[in-house]
């Protein structure tokens, strides 16, 4: 696998592989590298003839009070994992590269609507950033097909709804999320939680799966709710929310579920210092009247 860090080097070797005509799958990361990423590579793999993947802690995403600095940044044994899992390019520019008249300069891609709620509310500005840096990439790289991760389910549907909107030709592929064996959903955050908050931290996971046998069991959205609430909290989470959206719109849904809707339970709750995320589906099994 070449590492490079500039934008020349990176398309020197993508117009060397478009004038084979080979396919390119695409990967975007923020480094830190865990097994969620590499099955990105792996999906990536099965469908392209070659992958690139990127690793960029982009500042635009981060918000004044989080965790910028702290976020860990493992580019070598990133590399080896990279390599390991038969990636054939990796780009990891120094911040200068990618926004070299400095971030307040850069144009912003704002995808709106879906990036109100959630963690658009939590995270304000959130969004804006992590469009504008893979809109930035996608020109990049020009992938035909592109993976991310769906634990992190607002930012997939938000980066689906770009590519239609300003019609860049790539398929993006959401992939399941890697859990450890007591569910967890995998993330770079997981290695803030101490012993013990890592002891409680699979309640995230376990909430999710009650609330949705409670909705298919016919229970109104506002008690599941207050019930879930009252769960994580008493698992000592402070809950930043936990809401029960259209999967398309991800508008909040009231009343009870019905099995012709597509519906998604979206939750991010604090745990000492780890902001965990999950999500959880319930997918339409009747078609709509
Ligand atoms: O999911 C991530 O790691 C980041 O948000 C992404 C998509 C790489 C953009 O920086």
């Amino acid at each position: 696998m070449r590492t490079v860090h500039s934008i020349a080097e990176l398309r020197e070797q993508l117009s060397a592989w478009q004038q084979q005509g080979l396919s390119v799958g695409f990967a975007p990361t923020m480094g830190n590298l865990h097994r969620g990423h590499i099955s990105l590579i792996t999906a990536a793999k099965a469908r392209c003839d070659k992958v690139v993947s990127s690793v960029f802690v982009n500042p635009l995403q981060f918000g004044p009070n989080e965790d910028l600095e702290a976020y860990p940044r493992t580019l070598s044994a990133d590399q080896s994992q990279l390599q390991a899992a038969g990636c054939d390019l990796l780009f990891a520019p120094p911040v200068e590269e990618m926004y070299p008249a400095g971030q307040a300069a850069v144009s912003n891609v704002i995808v709106p609507e879906l990036t109100l709620d959630h963690c658009g509310d939590s995270r304000p500005g959130h969004f804006d950033g992590v469009t504008t840096v893979v809109a930035k990439l996608f020109n990049l790289v020009q992938p035909q097909s592109a993976f991310f991760g769906k634990k992190d389910f607002q930012q997939l549907r938000v980066i689906k709804q770009m590519v239609v909107d300003l019609c860049f030709p790539i398929e993006v592929v959401g992939v399941e999320t890697c859990r450890e064996d007591d569910g967890l959903a995998m993330s770079s955050r997981n290695q803030y939680l101490t012993t013990d908050e890592r002891q409680s931290a699979p309640q995230l996971r376990q909430t999710l799966l009650a609330a949705k046998d409670s909705l298919l069991s016919g229970k109104p959205v506002s008690v599941v709710t207050d019930e879930a609430q009252k769960v994580l909290m008493a698992a000592g989470f402070e809950p930043d929310y936990f809401n029960i959206c259209d999967a398309n719109s991800l508008q909040r849904q009231n009343g009870v579920y019905e099995s012709a809707q597509s519906w998604v339970i979206l939750a991010a709750a604090k745990l000492g210092k780890a902001r965990l995320l999950d999500n959880i589906e319930l997918i339409a099994t009747k078609t709509q009247q």
